[in-house]
């Protein structure tokens, strides 16, 4: 079968880009749900869920075809691909180091991860499969039947289903950067144009007052000045709560492993982390008629270019390991 065909979708996939649009096309692999290894734990049994195409309505895309292990958990799509072939309105974000968050998703609409795990499946831009038919999926297949008898003493249910994707996320952190090991004291770990980054985020360039934290976002809700009401008019966080104050605040994301994770912002509107220092160093220049601008950018930073490369070269530096081949 089409589905039993697509299982174990952590083997390689394969991005063909169409009119700068990536659309995932999954290599086949003929492992069967029966042979799977039976999970022993929620988080083995949801890295099976998560790369499982069984979650969505036409059985062809599963989490990771828009959250790719290779890529820290994102795409390098400004909008991805969803069941219908329809585009995501947002930009899909890295599912890595978010255990210690407090909210998800751009507008902060989830408030855990369990909350947000059954919300992707459902969703008719995203896998377009009713959780109550998901569950009935799920309860028919003997791998999963057996699966979840055995790490919840059940038969699969929204709330287990949720909280073993959440589990397997919450394995998802990564501390393993040249800039974690230069704080622990390792002074050689980042290069000297890194290092002189470091200072300028937390100085000159103003960026941990927002970008802060071990994850580097403070979780909270801040307008950058990608709202404008014209071309641009995601109104992110005034969506969930209503307040005109509000229009335009986005989730500040945590920065780990950013440099694999392009294009970047709530649209995928900036191409390279040059752009997006580009743009914090002169607003005004990339986005006309910006409203409720956060009104610390008002300043301008005055980065000179040998700046702009040390603050790209500290985001380069907050790259796993795991990763950072891909960028060099
Ligand atoms: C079609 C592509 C697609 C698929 C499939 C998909 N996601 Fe996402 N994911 C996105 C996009 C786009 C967003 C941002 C949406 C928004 O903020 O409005 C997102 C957001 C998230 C977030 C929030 C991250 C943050 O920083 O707040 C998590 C966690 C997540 N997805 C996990 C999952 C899980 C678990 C599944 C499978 C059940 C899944 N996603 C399936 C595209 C996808
Ligand atoms: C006023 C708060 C604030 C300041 C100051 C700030 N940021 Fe941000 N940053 C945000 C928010 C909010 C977003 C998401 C905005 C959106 O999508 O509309 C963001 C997005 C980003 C992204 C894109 C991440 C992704 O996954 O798409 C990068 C990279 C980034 N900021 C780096 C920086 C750097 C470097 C500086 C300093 C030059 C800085 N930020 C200053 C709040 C801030």
């Amino acid at each position: 079968m089409f589905e039993k065909s697509m299982r174990a979708l952590w083997t390689i996939g394969l991005s063909v880009t169409v009119l700068g649009v990536c659309i995932a096309l999954t290599s086949f692999d003929t492992t069967e749900s029966s042979e799977l290894p039976l999970p022993s734990t929620a988080s083995a049994l949801g890295e099976q869920l998560f790369f499982d195409p069984i979650l969505s309505g036409n059985k062809t895309l599963s989490c990771g075809s828009c959250h790719k292990r290779e890529l820290a958990f994102a795409d390098n799509a400004a909008f991805s691909a969803g069941n219908n072939g329809t585009l995501t309105r947002r930009n899909t974000p890295s599912a890595m180091n978010l255990s210690g968050r407090l909210q998800f998703f751009w507008d902060g609409r989830a408030s855990s991860l369990e909350e947000q795990a059954l919300k992707p499946i459902q969703s008719p831009e995203e896998m377009n499969l009713p959780i109550a038919n998901a569950i009935q999926r799920l309860t028919a297949d003997a791998h999963y039947a057996k699966a979840f008898q055995r790490v919840f003493k059940s038969t699969p249910t929204p709330d287990l289903l949720a909280k073993a994707l959440a589990e397997f996320e919450r394995t998802l952190e990564t501390a393993n950067t040249p800039y974690d090991r230069f704080i622990d004291g390792d002074e050689t770990a980042m290069n000297e144009s890194a290092i002189r980054g470091r200072l300028l985020f937390i100085g000159k360039a103003n960026c941990a007052n927002c970008h802060a934290g071990d994850d580097f976002t403070a979780d909270r809700f801040k307008n950058i000045g990608l709202y404008n009401g014209t071309n641009l008019n995601d109104a992110g966080r005034f969506e969930i709560t209503k307040d005109s104050a509000q229009l335009g605040l986005f989730k500040i994301p945590g920065l780990r492993n950013v440099a694999v994770t392009a294009p970047y912002m709530h649209n995928g509107m900036f191409s390279t982390l040059r752009e997006v220092i580009e743009y914090y160093n002169h607003p005004d220049q990339v986005v006309k008629g910006s409203i409720h601008r956060d009104l610390s950018l008002n300043t301008p930073l005055n980065l000179t270019e040998q700046e702009v490369i040390d603050l790209e070269a500290f985001l380069i530096a907050l790259t796993d390991d795991q990763f950072i081949k891909k960028i060099n």
